[in-house]
């Protein structure tokens, strides 16, 4: 089975998790890249707020094509409870059929039950399904690292 891992990270933990997840598992990646990538101020105040309200930023073109997978792992981090912009670009392009595993990254370890809900019904609009939904803990996932 040909396996896709797709991630967006901000301050690099999604990322370091995400490609330790590939190895394991004989994976490809697939980064998503904003256009613009925001500072630390917009990220928490414009960010979060496009975040709370469910709207896209602009990502870069795809460098590879989801639909040639089978298999399907995102790793997101968490903004205020809810997807970061560039993700929900990314939700807007995926190919409709497939099905998706999820895993969150929060300092908290708990990204509530809205985001996943919200997650779930982007991804049946796109007739995708949401195959699991996992929360991490950052300090812990990145513990495991080491
Ligand atoms: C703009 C912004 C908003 C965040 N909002 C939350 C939040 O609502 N809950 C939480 O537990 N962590 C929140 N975090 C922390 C990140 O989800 C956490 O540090 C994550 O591991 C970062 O992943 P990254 O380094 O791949 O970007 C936020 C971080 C940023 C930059």
């Amino acid at each position: 089975m040909k396996t896709l891992v797709i991630f967006y990270s901000y301050t690099g933990t999604a990322k370091r998790i995400a490609l330790n997840y590939a190895v394991q598992n004989a994976a490809e990646t697939l980064e998503i890249l904003d256009v613009k990538r925001p500072g630390v101020l917009k990220a928490y105040t414009s960010g979060c707020v496009a975040a709370m309200q469910g709207k896209p930023w602009a990502i870069r073109p795809l460098a590879v094509n989801p639909g040639a997978y089978n298999r399907l792992v995102l790793f997101v981090p968490v903004w205020a409870n809810n997807l970061p912009p560039a993700v929900n670009a990314l939700l807007a392009l995926l190919p409709g059929g497939k099905k998706i595993e999820v895993k969150a990254v929060s300092g908290s370890g708990r990204s509530g039950q809205k985001c996943k809900e919200r997650l779930g019904s982007l991804l049946q609009a796109k007739g995708c399904t949401l195959e699991s939904y996992t929360d991490l803990k950052q300090s812990d996932a990145l513990r495991e690292l080491q």
